[in-house]
Order: C-alpha cells, then sequence, then structure tokens
C-alpha cells in the first residue's frame, strides 16, 4: 500500500478520485459482501458516487474514506458498507419493465400455479408467494400487485393468501419503495386506465393507490449471502430477478441462481433480466418460454445417470421442429500447435474447430486454455483472437478482451468482428456513447452481424429512443427472415439465433408505438 493517493510513482490522485490501490481495495470489499463488481474503467464513477459520504464524513479525500472503512471493527465497518451500498447501487426501474415477462406472468406462471395448487388438497394451505429479489424502489414488485389485482384474484380466491415481498440492499431505495410515490419516468410503462385506476396524480407524482400499496411488503436483503434466505424462509412460487446480476462477475451469478432456485417451490418460476439467462440451464430448472419471453422452472433434479438435457431450442422456422440439445463428448485435452506452413495450417484450422466445440460446449476455462496455446502459435490467425476474445468478454475480463480485438485490428483494421467486440465491450461498461459509435462502425463495415444491431436497440431503448430501438431489432428480425442473420457465435456463448430473434420480437412488441 502505498501513501495515502499517491501512486507507486510517487503522483498524487486528485482528492475526489480513488487512487489505484485505494480503489482495488474498496471494489474487493463491495465484491465480497454484496457481489457487485467494479472494473478498472469503473474507478471515477465509484469515486463520483461517494464523493457526497465522503464529505459527510468531514474526510478531505476519498481515499481517506476507503482507509477509514478499513480501520473499522467489522459491526462498524458492515453499517459504513451499508451507507456506501445506498450510492453505489444502480437502482433504476419502471413498473411494468419488459412487458413480456408480464404477460408470461399473467397469461402462463399465474394459471399453471393456480391450476396445480386446485388440487392440493382442501386443509392445505393455499398460499402464493412471489418474491422481487432487487427490487430497487418497488416499481416491480408494485407491478406485480396490480397485475394480481386486475386479474381480480385477491376476490375471487378469498381463501388464498398473495404474498409479494420485495427485498433490496438498498436501503433508501426501500423506503421509496414504501412511499409510493413516484415520477413520470417510473410510471411511463403504465396503462392510462391503470394510471387512472391505480394512481393519484399529485403535481407531477403519482402516487399509487393503498388498496395496491398494502399488498407488498418491503424489507431488507444482500442475495450473495448465504445460506440464501427466502422471505419467510418459505418456499416461493415465483421469484423475479431481474437486472441484479448485471452488476455480478459471472461466477457470482452462477452462485446467485444457484441459490434462487433452492428457495423456490416444486414447479416453481425464476424470472431474470434479458441479459442474465445463463449458459447452458442450471441443474434442477428448465427454461420455459412463452411468446418470446423465457424464465426458468424448477424441475425435480435428474437423476445422476441420466444424461443431462442442457437447454431447450426454438428451432428455427425453416429448420423442423425444436430439439433437445444434449452436453456433447469429451473434448480431448490441448496439445502443443505446429507453427505455420501447409501441415501447420492445417493442423491449425482443426485445432480452432475443437476450440469451437468446447466453446459451444459451454467449457469456457478449456476454451480459453487451448486458444491462448493457438494464438502463442498462431499470432496473426484472426478467428482464434476473435473466440478468444469472446470468452474474455463473457468472463467480464474485458481488458483482456479488448486486448485482442486490438491485436486484430493491428492486422486487419477494418476486422468488422473486432469493432463488434470492441463495441459490446464498451456497452457492458456502460460507455454508452463509445458503444453506440463502434457498433455503428461495425454495421458499416458488415451490416449482417445482427449482434451489432441488438446491442444499438438495448442502448437506444435505454436511452429512450424507442424509434431508433424498434428500428435495430427490426433489422434483427429482417436478417432472420431473408435468411442472411450472421450471429457472430463467438460472442453469443450459447445464444441461438432464434433466441436472440425471440428477444427482438419480444422487444418490439414492448416498444410498439402508444395510442
Ligand atoms: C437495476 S435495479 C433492478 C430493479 C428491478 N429488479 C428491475 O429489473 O427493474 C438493481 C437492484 O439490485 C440491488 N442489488 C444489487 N446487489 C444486490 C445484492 N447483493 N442483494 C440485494 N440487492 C442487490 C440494487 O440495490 C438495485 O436496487
Amino acid at each position: 500500500m502505498t501513501a495515502a493517493g499517491a501512486t507507486p510513482a510517487g503522483h498524487r490522485e486528485p482528492a475526489d478520485l480513488l487512487s489505484p490501490d485505494r480503489f482495488a481495495a474498496l471494489s474487493g470489499l463491495l465484491e465480497h459482501h454484496y457481489g457487485l463488481y467494479f472494473d478498472v474503467s469503473q474507478r471515477t464513477a465509484l469515486s463520483a458516487a461517494l464523493r457526497d459520504r465522503v464529505r459527510e464524513l468531514g474526510l478531505a479525500r476519498v481515499d481517506d474514506y476507503c482507509d477509514r472503512i478499513r480501520t473499522l471493527d467489522a459491526r462498524a465497518r458492515d453499517a459504513e458498507l451499508r451507507a456506501a451500498v445506498n450510492l453505489v447501487t444502480v437502482t433504476e426501474t419502471c413498473f411494468f419493465r419488459d412487458p413480456a415477462q408480464f404477460r408470461l406472468l399473467k397469461e402462463h406462471i399465474l394459471p399453471a400455479l393456480l391450476a396445480a395448487y386446485a388440487g392440493r388438497p382442501a386443509d392445505a394451505a393455499r398460499t402464493l408467494r412471489i418474491w422481487c429479489a432487487g427490487c430497487a424502489t418497488g416499481e416491480e414488485a408494485y407491478s406485480v400487485a396490480l397485475l394480481l389485482w386486475d386479474m381480480g384474484l385477491f376476490l375471487a380466491y378469498p381463501d388464498w393468501t398473495f404474498h409479494v415481498v420485495g427485498t433490496d440492499l438498498n436501503a433508501r431505495a426501500l423506503e421509496a419503495a414504501a412511499r409510493g410515490v413516484y415520477s413520470a419516468r417510473a410510471v411511463r410503462g403504465v396503462s392510462p386506465e391503470y394510471l387512472s385506476r391505480y394512481f393519484q396524480k399529485i403535481g407531477t407524482t403519482y402516487r399509487l393507490n393503498d388498496e395496491i400499496r398494502r399488498r407488498v411488503r418491503f424489507e431488507a436483503g444482500n442475495l450473495t449471502k448465504t445460506p440464501l434466505r427466502a422471505p419467510a424462509s418459505a418456499p416461493q412460487d415465483v421469484v423475479f430477478c431481474k437486472n441484479v446480476a448485471i452488476y455480478f462477475r459471472p461466477d457470482a451469478v452462477r452462485r446467485l441462481v444457484a441459490s434462487l432456485a433452492e428457495t423456490l417451490a416444486e414447479g416453481g418460476y425464476l424470472l431474470l433480466g434479458h441479459s442474465e439467462l445463463l449458459p447452458g440451464v442450471p441443474r434442477g430448472l428448465e427454461l420455459v418460454e412463452y411468446q418470446g419471453a423465457f424464465c426458468y422452472r424448477r424441475v425435480t433434479p435428474p437423476h445422476p445417470a441420466v444424461k443431462a438435457v442442457e437447454r431447450r431450442r426454438i428451432a428455427h422456422p425453416k429448420a423442423g421442429p425444436a430439439v433437445a440439445v444434449t452436453a456433447g463428448p469429451p473434448v480431448a485435452a490441448p496439445q502443443a500447435v505446429p507453427a505455420e506452413g501447409p501441415a501447420g495450417l492445417a493442423v491449425r484450422d482443426d485445432e480452432y474447430e475443437r476450440c469451437l466445440d468446447v466453446f459451444r460446449s459451454g467449457d469456457w476455462a478449456g476454451a480459453e486454455t487451448r486458444l491462448r496455446v493457438l494464438v502463442a502459435a498462431h499470432p496473426s490467425f484472426v478467428p482464434a483472437h476473435l473466440l478468444l476474445g469472446g470468452v474474455f468478454a463473457h468472463h467480464a475480463q474485458y481488458d483482456a478482451a479488448v486486448a485482442q480485438a486490438e491485436q486484430v485490428l493491428a492486422l486487419d483494421a477494418l476486422e468488422p468482428r473486432a469493432h463488434l467486440l470492441l463495441g459490446m465491450v464498451a456497452a457492458r461498461r456502460g460507455q454508452r456513447d463509445d458503444a453506440v459509435a463502434l457498433l455503428r462502425r461495425t454495421l458499416y463495415l458488415n451490416d449482417a452481424l445482427v449482434l451489432a444491431h441488438f446491442w444499438l436497440g438495448n442502448l437506444y431503448r435505454d436511452r429512450g429512443d424507442r424509434h431508433r430501438a424498434r428500428l435495430e431489432y427490426e433489422n434483427v428480425v429482417r436478417a432472420w427472415e431473408r435468411g442472411t442473420l450472421d450471429l457472430t457465435e463467438q460472442y453469443a456463448a450459447d445464444l441461438t439465433a432464434a433466441q436472440l430473434v425471440a428477444f427482438c420480437r419480444a422487444s418490439l412488441q414492448s416498444l410498439a408505438p402508444r395510442e
């Protein structure tokens, strides 16, 4: 550790910027306690988020804040970290975010659960539990309650108890949730009838009526605590955990999904955000698709002797019926790859195919090991750099992914897949303007790379530019219909072209022009 604010070279950071070692220490604590991952590109953003707290404590430098936390005893440190979390978590949300998933809840999940429970003995408790984990300021949990109310379930099933609980790490967000008063932006997805029926307009704000508010309970909770405690410590019928794990590293996402799966009742449903579905279906869950929206359902874990069906695929309309994909055969360990020369090139190409197979089987660590050997032997072999870059990007190792893209651009400045990789990394890092520019450049070089349209669609949608977002999603669907879609599988993990198109169609429905 260096003196406060000073780098090893003696250069002093500005008072409001964490020095690299303090950034590493503080981001390490936030990740350890809450799963929140900040990569080095977020040093300025993390420092800025903490500025008010630093001032409130009368400290001169943001580095002093980090040092102070580290001198506190465990209890005081936890309290201070909780205060920090209120400042550094992203609580962006709105009512009926992702309408396709609410349609899935209304038209598929709730009817299925009610039908299954109706078959229970009359004396069995009829309780339906819905948990919004990482609920931020409450819009998601209230949207669920609004839906239940509007479906008439509270009246039609008087002998049932419906528990809707929202939990979050951010105490300030939970206070706002309990108030139930929202901005016009938060209610932008609420239909005019719901708005007039269930909200009271007060000045520029919208207050949710008490009848709906009292149907939802809010509690503090950390989703990375093990063992994970669900509300009331009871099995849950539906768990929403959307746009929480986007701030976690892939291993933490896998652990979170496994813990959430454990909290589900048999036949219970888990709904994640678009970008949070995992490669391969986790053990004990099956993937359910309903009109372009996806969720997991808890099933009895398969007997170990039965080969696990990894996931269901939706077939291309022209490619015959849906197929289930099983894990492929084990792949041989990496070998030294001979250098260039005709024989060497044939071996190189075979080895690349093997890397692709390993990557497709979901064994990214195995693919990475083989690819490192391959690029060392063939430093100008572009496909290996791109695939290795894709593997790094999936692991959120963004600097390493960028380095691979840059090596490719040094060989061929117009390689569109390298620009695409840079664009996707910028988007994941939240560098939105850079991402838009890079993705546009990608499409200028090759318009068939639909992942660029897809990411641009997401970026425009997040900016509220519905028109442009629609155009981008339409491009994906059109490429699929024309048969010109190029998935760039090295960046799509196990997302199939059909799933990508289904996402885009669902997004198009949710972005349909309002009447
Ligand atoms: C972007 S909001 C998502 C809100 C809502 N689920 C949605 O999709 O609109 C992410 C929320 O996750 C919460 N969060 C992040 N890490 C968490 C953790 N370890 N435990 C509980 N909540 C967490 C944050 O405080 C934030 O309110």
